[in-house]
């Protein structure tokens, strides 16, 4: 078991279009038990491999947390998505509020489409077929478009991306406080 940091938004990590897994590797099998780790250990629903700084195509989800109360949503508890590929998406734009632990205490809505359908492997390098809808849906969008090197910040309008100046520029000076480790760690005593 290993918490590991997660980058925030400024890391150029963040930027790249991540290259497929080749290969299953008792490495890959243990990331992906540190990046479990490392999502519960923060709070949050979803975590791509960019987030830990590693751009390869893999990232875990949790999103029960969310769907607890909701009876419309299916449990599928933790999932481990490697090489997806989202084929087709449907049903109408939901605007729905997200954040990312790579952009901590930033929240803001993105629209997004209702439905996906999706091909993956799972952690057994089984091929998988998905058809996901509204809560999942958006996770599983969210942590695909790191993926590709793109942030939900990327969607707010320039209005409301200045809204968050001030705590992006604070994650960015390594000095705002985080329930879990991130990159830039916060420089205490540094000049
Ligand atoms: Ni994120």
């Amino acid at each position: 078991m290993a918490i590991l940091p997660i980058v925030t938004f400024n890391d150029p990590v963040l930027r790249e279009k991540s290259t497929p897994v080749e290969a299953d590797s008792e490495e890959l099998q243990q990331l992906i038990d540190d990046m479990f780790d490392t999502m519960y250990n923060s709070k949050g629903v979803g975590l791509a491999a960019p987030q830990i700084g590693k751009p390869i195509q893999l990232f875990v989800i949790d999103a029960d947390v969310m769907t607890q109360d909701d009876d419309d949503e299916e449990d599928l508890g933790p999932m481990v998505f490697i090489n997806p590929v989202i084929i087709s998406t449907e049903g109408e734009d939901l605007k729905m509020e997200e954040g990312c632990l790579s952009i901590p205490e930033v929240r803001d809505d993105v629209s997004r489409p209702f439905t996906i359908n999706l091909i993956y492997k799972d952690r057994n390098f089984n091929q998988q077929k998905l058809k996901a809808e509204g809560w999942i849906s958006r996770v599983i969008q969210h942590e695909y478009d790191h993926l590709q090197g793109v942030l939900f910040l990327d969607y707010l309008s320039a209005f409301r991306r200045r809204l968050h100046r001030s705590t992006l520029n604070k994650i960015k000076a390594g000095a705002l406080e985080t329930e879990y480790p991130i990159v830039p760690k916060l420089q205490v005593g540094k000049e």
